[in-house]
């Protein structure tokens, strides 16, 4: 078992990245050899301010360690510091078919009416991310549900290259979602919208780095229904913002949905939300304060990312040479 998986270094870590995949990248490192990395070559297929990148980078990387990363257990590592991804990246782009790429739905949304006007990058990122993947043979990549469908065009590429070069070089990973909730965190403004960094309303998520009154404040703000709690699970179907809600109180707290509405059935979201504000203030801010104090020492992070890739490069240089072999381009 390998697990190998990634986070764009733009804005700032919130529920969503941490319920779907960080705390669960955590429980991850002591069961597999686990590599993480800090997208910085995705973040290229849009707009990127210069002068910023290198410091989101390493607030990012705080983050991660903050949220119980261990770069003593797991290879930490900037995705841009290792070659080999996009070396991978373009051999694998006359394996990917351009029908497959307009078919994912990240692409469609993120380009909207907008195809002629986005950056190529932004179409062929899928195919980096599949380098990301290979390169390290990695069996289970640990995801939100939006990711899905990048692992799963991944394996179609692992075995079109396999087939095509008639090697058995890459292996297709699965996709490891969360249950529930952690799966797809939704907008705290809109029940049937993920919660995004890029959504314009920092209303709509809870960020590490928010103080304990904002996040007071984001969760009586949030959107609720006039409706009291249920006591059965089945009831919140069509609640879309109710359902996100307890999901949330649920992960957070780990009690299941069921137990989260005996505890609450009949109450109103007068009652709900002040607790759902305790548990979240609860897991958040010993980690906002580690943040803080990572923070202090930029150096020791270039220093363990450094680390990072130096490991990740020797994992990746024979999958590489083995590719380059497998299209006649021995080196
Ligand atoms: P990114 O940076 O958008 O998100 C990082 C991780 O957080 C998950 N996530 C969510 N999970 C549940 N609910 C949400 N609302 C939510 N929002 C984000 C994402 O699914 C992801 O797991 N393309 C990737 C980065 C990447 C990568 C890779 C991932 C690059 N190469 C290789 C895995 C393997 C991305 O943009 O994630």
């Amino acid at each position: 078992m390998r697990v190998v998986s990634g986070i764009q270094p733009t804005g700032d870590l919130h529920l969503g990245n941490l319920l779907g995949a960080i705390l669960r990248w955590v429980r991850m490192q002591d069961e597999a050899q686990c590599l993480f990395f800090l997208a910085d070559l995705h973040a290229l297929t849009v707009e990127v301010d210069p002068s910023r990148l290198g410091a989101s980078v390493r607030e990012m990387a705080a983050a991660l360690i903050a949220s119980g990363i261990d770069p003593n257990k797991s290879i930490v590592f900037r995705q841009s510091a290792v070659a080999a991804h996009p070396e991978l990246a373009w051999i694998l782009q006359g394996t990917a078919r351009m029908g497959w790429l307009n078919r994912m739905t990240q692409w469609k949304d993120k380009a909207g009416k907008n195809k002629e006007g986005s950056s190529v990058g932004l179409f062929t990122y899928p195919v980096l991310q599949a380098a990301d993947i290979l390169l390290y043979k990695a069996t289970h990549v640990p995801v939100g549900e939006d990711q899905k469908q990048h692992v799963e065009l991944t394996r179609d590429i692992a075995l079109k290259f396999n087939t095509d070069f008639d090697v058995d070089l890459f292996v297709p990973p699965e996709p490891y979602i969360g249950g529930g909730t952690a799966a797809r965190v939704m907008s705290l403004r809109d029940g049937n919208m993920k919660m995004s960094k890029t959504d314009p309303s920092d209303m709509s998520r809870i960020n590490l780095t928010d103080s304990d009154e904002l996040i007071g404040q984001k969760i009586r703000k949030a959107k609720t229904d006039p409706e009291p709690l249920p006591d059965d699970e089945s009831a919140l179907d069509g609640r879309p913002e109710a359902k996100n809600l307890v999901g949330i109180y649920a992960e957070v707290t780990g009690d299941s949905v069921e137990q989260v509405l005996q505890r609450f059935a009949g109450q109103g979201f007068g009652a709900f939300k002040p607790a759902l504000a305790d548990a979240l203030i609860a897991l958040l801010a010993p980690l906002r304060s580690r943040l803080e104090e990572f923070r202090k020492d930029p150096a020791e992070l270039d220093r363990l990312l450094r680390s990072g890739s130096e490991r990740a490069t020797e994992i990746a240089a024979p999958t590489l040479a083995a590719a380059y072999d497998a299209v006649g381009l021995t080196r």
